[in-house]
């Protein structure tokens, strides 16, 4: 079985081919960094017509990496929310398209399960169920994984979503867009105790996240330490946070291994420190390789090969949703879900 994956919903315009036995036969992204970088964070109205211009040539140049026609294909996916609703409608119209030109079912994925499920596409024993910290620019969560289409949130983030404490530390000390990669660099030469930085929610009863206040409380040592010691601090925070959270959670689920997925999940050090929280609990960890963390199609096509054998497709008068939460039942939290 053969799925070709379509991304569109924030800044990376991006299309892959990946088999229903995990291989992944292409897979093609164009960033928006350049586009994006004067205005230090992506500007809607630029990311979508950006995707319109780069979606078309990167199915064609997917299609001939992986040596394939679309008659080939034996369904499309593509992202139908949550996200920026120019950027979503892009994507989920060229997917409409592309089923009906070729007569082959159209599967619209869910761009936080195409994040939930991307393990499994490198990791073929990782089972069900399983705890996943989903952190990405737009979220924080903590989700029971119970099988395709079946997810439980557990917790969520109050305010701000990690990877916007990234970009948003990032900006601030001058180190550039994308943020999360800048403070990750900037804190390899910095001493993570040098600066005292809060730890929100930590040791809360209550299971879910908060960022603001870290946020806020760079922003005030700004120019008092060195650039490299705020993101060592912080980097250090925002485990320390994340730790705590899972830890909390951990205690309560039966789970087969603990998963990390989405764009923060691309830190080196947020990885160690998590695999070595789930080592004193004596689980499993699974994180993705880092190119499967960051918005990319094959995790978008990999969740529409889950979906498609689970007997999942979709109409094609199927909307796009700016917002569509994986778990309908969890109770609307502050703030949980601002962005994308
Ligand atoms: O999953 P993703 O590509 O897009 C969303 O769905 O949001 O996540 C992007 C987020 C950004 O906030 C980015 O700064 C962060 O992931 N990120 C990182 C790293 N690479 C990307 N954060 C920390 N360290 C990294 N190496
Ligand atoms: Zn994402």
């Amino acid at each position: 079985m053969l799925i070709l994956g379509l991304e569109s919903s924030c800044d990376e315009t991006a299309a892959a081919l990946v088999t229903d036995d995990r291989r992944v036969l292409a897979h093609r992204l164009a960033g928006q960094e350049a586009a994006h970088a004067p205005y230090g964070g992506v500007v809607p109205e630029i990311a979508a017509r950006a995707h319109v211009e780069a979606l078309e040539p990167l199915v064609a140049a997917a299609l001939s990496d992986a040596g394939v026609t679309l008659a080939q294909v034996d369904a499309v996916a593509a992202t139908a929310g949550p996200g920026l609703i120019g950027g979503v409608l892009v994507g989920l119209v060229t997917g409409k398209a592309l089923a009906h030109a070729a007569g082959k079912p159209l599967v619209a994925v869910n761009h936080l399960e195409g994040h939930a499920l991307s393990p499994r596409l490198t990791d073929p024993d990782l089972a069900f169920p399983y705890l996943l910290l989903l952190v990405s620019g737009g979220h924080c969560q903590l989700l029971l994984v119970e099988g395709v289409a079946r997810y439980r949130r557990l917790a969520t983030t109050i305010d701000d979503a990690a990877g916007e404490a990234f970009d948003k530390t990032a900006k601030l000390l001058g180190l550039g867009f994308p943020g999360g990669p800048a403070v990750e660099r900037a804190a390899a030469s910095g001493d993570p105790r040098a600066v005292p930085l809060p730890r929100p929610l930590r040791g809360s009863a209550e299971p879910h996240f908060s960022f603001a206040g870290l946020k806020a409380a760079v922003a005030r040592v700004v120019g008092q330490y060195r650039a490299e010691d705020i993101a060592a601090s912080f980097q250090q925070a925002v485990i320390d946070c994340l730790l705590d959270r899972t830890a909390r959670a951990l205690a309560g689920v039966e789970a087969t291994a603990l998963v990390v997925a989405g764009g923060v999940a691309a830190n080196g050090a947020v990885r160690l420190a998590l695999e070595s929280l789930a080592g004193t609990h004596g689980m499993r960890f699974v994180a993705p390789p880092p190119w499967l963390c960051t918005d990319n199609a094959a995790m978008i096509a990999w969740a529409g090969a889950e979906r498609f054998a689970a007997g999942l497709t979709d109409p094609l008068d199927t909307p796009a949703r700016p917002r569509w939460p994986l778990d309908p039942t969890a109770e609307a939290v502050r703030g949980a879900g601002v962005k994308a």
